[in-house]
Formats: structure tokens, C-alpha cells, sequence
């Protein structure tokens, strides 16, 4: 059921009627009824009760007309499993306030059982694959091992993530045990999501642009690609990462079906330098949606001609959709994928 969906034949690089397009982020704060939910639940209350985490993860599909589904949470949610005490402070994002800081710590990670430390998204899968009754496919997913290492670390966000490469370059046997047991944790974590029923996968390599190319290869690529090859046989993967033009090259390498890219590129070029041999996602500057119609529908369409007909593009914002962002404009942006597009 929903094998032959336009989003999963993208993914497999096969022709379809028309561009599939979602958006990273479609089920969030710009939707008033993602809003009203919140009044009510915090955001880790909301990730841990599966049929509001369900309804929410549906709203996009109801209401904007994507062509798939994300399940609802967040590339944080494993981490609690593994010993960490998350937060998610009112406007601030994550918090974490005991942050790796040696092997002492390292050592005391525990690996996920993903049915005992998360059984609330692998529910919430169940019942949106149940409700979605094969109309669009169910995408997973989880956070790569540098960008999880990077929240254990740093203890949030970080302007130039210099906790993060102090550890890996100056500590590189505590770097290689904690990336085995994100990267063993992080299979676990997507294998569940499958045997649920998740249909694709995208892996969030976020922060991963702030090294140099050369320390990607040595020291966070094999962890990434020991998942996407312990994954990727499944389901087809989405390897999403931001600010990484200069070693996309090395990413695709890590492996996926499909390249997630940011809207700093020309997605035909980078499509033709990572070559035709994977599928690509992308790559509407999200701040875009903020603009007219008819500035919309002029960047929608600079895509689509970029991208050039080739089958497996999968049209996305460059990043998450902006919390100011007017839900009529990404209504918009959905139909102007599926209208100019459609061949
Ligand atoms: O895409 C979707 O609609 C599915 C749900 C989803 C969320 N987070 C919901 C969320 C997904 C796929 C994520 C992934 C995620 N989480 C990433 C990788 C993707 C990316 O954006 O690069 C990262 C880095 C995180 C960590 C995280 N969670 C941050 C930095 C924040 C704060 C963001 C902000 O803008 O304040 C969150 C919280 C979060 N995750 C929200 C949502 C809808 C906002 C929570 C709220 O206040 O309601």
C-alpha cells in the first residue's frame, strides 16, 4: 500500500505527474491549531502523547496538501533514554543542563531501547499510519550523530561550536565512543520507526556545516554512513544537512537516496556536481514565504527550472518553515509546486 506514491517514486529517482513537495517544519507554531494545542501541552508533553502528537502530525497533510507526512517530535527525544535530562525553555529551544564534558560521562550514555525510552512516537506512527490510510507516505526520522553530539556538548545551540570540535580534535578516543553509541543508538532509533511503519527517513545533519571538510571525512562521516547503510536498505533515507556547499560531496558519500540541500546553492548545479545518481530535496529560501504571491510563485518556479524535470527532486523549503510565516502562503506554495510542475 502507497508504494507507488509521487513521494516515495521521487525518492526512487523514477518519473512521477508532478514535483512531491513538503516542508521541514510543516507542523508548528505559524498553524493556529498547532497553537491552540500548545496553549494547553508543552512542546515534550505534546511529543509524548501520541494521539495529539498523531493529530498534529496530519494537520499539514488536511490542510496544506503536502505529499507526506512527518511524524511529529523532535531529534531529541532519544536523548532522555540515554540518561540526559532535556528541556525546552518558553522561545529558547532545547536546554540540556548536564552537558558531556569528559569520558566519565560518556561512559555513563546508555545505548536506546527504543520500545521502553520512546514508545509514545512509536504509537503515534501506528495511529497516523492507520488515519493516513495510504493517501501520502509517513517519513521518520532522527538526528546524525554530530548534531546530537553537538546538543550533548554544548548543552544547546552555539555560534561556532568550539565544545564540540574542542572534544573531537583534542580528545578523539572520547569522540569515537561517544559517536559509536549515538551512531548505535541512532539505528536503533530509526529501525523502530520502521518496523512501525515509517515509509522513508530523513537523517538531520543540521549543525554539521561548521567544520572544515577534512574533519567531516575523518571524524564524523563513517559514524553517519554506519547508519544510513544500516538504515537505508529499508526505506529510502534523506540525508539533510545546512551550510555544507563546500563538502556536499562528502555527504553524499556518507550515503542517502535523496541530498537535502539549503537554499545557499542552485539546486540544478548542485544536483549536477553530486551527479544523477541520487535524488535531491530542496530548496526554497524559507523567509520566501513571508513575500507575495507573485514573489512566491517567481521562486518556486526558479526551482523547478533549475531542478529541470529530472525525476527525483523533491521539492522543500531549504530549511523549516518560519514561525511568522502566513499559513495562506505555504497553501500557495504547495498548489504552485503541484501547478507548475505537473507534466
Ligand atoms: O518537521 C516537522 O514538522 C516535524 C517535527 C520536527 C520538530 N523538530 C518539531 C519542533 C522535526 C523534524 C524537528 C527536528 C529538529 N529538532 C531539528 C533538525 C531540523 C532542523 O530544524 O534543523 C533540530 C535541530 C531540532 C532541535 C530543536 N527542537 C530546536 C532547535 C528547537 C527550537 C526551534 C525554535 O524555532 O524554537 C526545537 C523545538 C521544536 N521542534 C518545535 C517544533 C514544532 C517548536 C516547539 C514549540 O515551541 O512548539
Amino acid at each position: 500500500m502507497g508504494e507507488d506514491h509521487v513521494f516515495l517514486r521521487a525518492c526512487r529517482r523514477e518519473s512521477t505527474e508532478y514535483t512531491p513537495v513538503w516542508l521541514m517544519r510543516h507542523a508548528g507554531r505559524y498553524m493556529e491549531e498547532y497553537r491552540d494545542i500548545r496553549r494547553k501541552v508543552t512542546f515534550l508533553g505534546l511529543c509524548k502523547s501520541p494521539d495529539l502528537a498523531a493529530e498534529v502530525t496530519l494537520l499539514p497533510v488536511q490542510k496544506l496538501g503536502v505529499d507526506a507526512a512527518i511524524i511529529f517530535g523532535d531529534i531529541l527525544l532519544p536523548l532522555e533514554g540515554m540518561g540526559i535530562h532535556l528541556e525546552f525553555a518558553e522561545g529558547r529551544g532545547p536546554l540540556i543542563r548536564n552537558p558531556i564534558r569528559e569520558g566519565e560521562d560518556i561512559e555513563r550514555l546508555r545505548l536506546i531501547e527504543p520500545e521502553e525510552d520512546v514508545p509514545f512516537l512509536l504509537k503515534a506512527i501506528e495511529i497516523v499510519r492507520r488515519e493516513l490510510e495510504g493517501r501520502v507516505p509517513l517519513i521518520g526520522f532522527a538526528g546524525a550523530p554530530f548534531t546530537l553530539a553537538s546538543y550533548l556538548i554544548e548543552g544547546g545551540r552555539s555560534n561556532d561550536y568550539s565544545k564540540t570540535k574542542g572534544l573531537m580534535l583534542g580528545f578523539p578516543s572520547w569522540w569515537h565512543r561517544l559517536m559509536e553509541k549515538l551512531a548505535e543508538g541512532t539505528i536503533r532509533y530509526l529501525r523502530a520507526q520502521v518496523n512501525r511503519g515509517a515509509q522513508a527517513l530523513q537523517l538531520f545533519d543540521t549543525w554539521v556545516g561548521c567544520l572544515n571538510p577534512g574533519d567531516y571525512e575523518a571524524h564524523v562521516l563513517p559514524y553517519s554512513r554506519r547508519v544510513i547503510q544500516e538504515v537505508g536498505e529499508q526505506v529510502p533515507l534523506i540525508h539533510f544537512s545546512v551550510g555544507t556547499s563546500g563538502f556536499l560531496h562528502l555527504i553524499k558519500k556518507a550515503g542517502g537516496d535523496v541530498i537535502g540541500i539549503d537554499w545557499h546553492m542552485d539546486l540544478g548545479r548542485t544536483w549536477e556536481c553530486l551527479g544523477y545518481d541520487v535524488g535531491i530535496q530542496g530548496n526554497l529560501d524559507p523567509s520566501v514565504l513571508l513575500a507575495s504571491r507573485q514573489v512566491i510563485e517567481v521562486h518556486v518556479q526558479r526551482v523547478l527550472e533549475s531542478a529541470g524535470n529530472c525525476p527525483g527532486h523533491i521539492f522543500n523549503l531549504g530549511h523549516g518553515v518560519l514561525p511568522e510565516t502566513p499559513v495562506e502562503n505555504v497553501i500557495f506554495m504547495v498548489e504552485t509546486v503541484h501547478r507548475l510542475s505537473r507534466r
